[in-house]
């Protein structure tokens, strides 16, 4: 199921879309105070400032992390016009940058400033990846 859950230290507020994660790790290693599986919550909003976790956040390859300081309830996108497109290791491709998405339809996707789109084929929440790159052992 599609999770959007938030966590705050009352300053800077996480918030984390379940269906974006790619399952990379590298907010785990990279604050390790912060973001823990193993522990519920898995993130805790008070292990780290909020200059290092606005940081983290910002390092997130799929666009599953963002934030919004609590002040003035402004997003923490970055601003951007120009689009970066990365193809990540046997993995999906990473868009960043203001994009409009498009069904095959034609209908408008919501999305995020970055994207993990999926070019493996096994993702069950297409055009996203959802990690099944992994799974597959895919290589590309
Ligand atoms: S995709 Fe983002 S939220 Fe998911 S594990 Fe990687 S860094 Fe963490
Ligand atoms: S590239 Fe990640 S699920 Fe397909």
């Amino acid at each position: 199921m599609d999770k959007k859950k938030e966590y705050s230290n009352g300053e800077v507020t996480i918030v984390w879309k379940s269906n974006l994660c790619i399952h990379s790790t590298n907010c785990i290693s990279g604050l390790p105070n912060v973001f823990d599986m193993n522990k519920r919550p898995w993130i805790n909003a008070d292990g780290a400032t909020t200059d290092e976790m606005i940081n983290q956040v910002n390092k997130c390859p799929s666009g599953a992390l963002s934030f919004y300081l609590n002040n003035n309830k402004q997003k923490g996108e970055q601003e951007m016009s120009d689009v970066k497109i990365d193809l990540m290791e046997n993995g999906p491709i990473l868009v960043n940058g203001k994009i409009e998405l498009k069904n095959s339809k034609g209908e408008v996707i919501p999305t995020e400033t970055t994207v993990a789109l999926c070019r493996c084929g096994s993702s069950k929440n297409k055009p996203f990846c959802d990690g099944s790159h992994a799974t597959i052992d895919f290589k590309g």
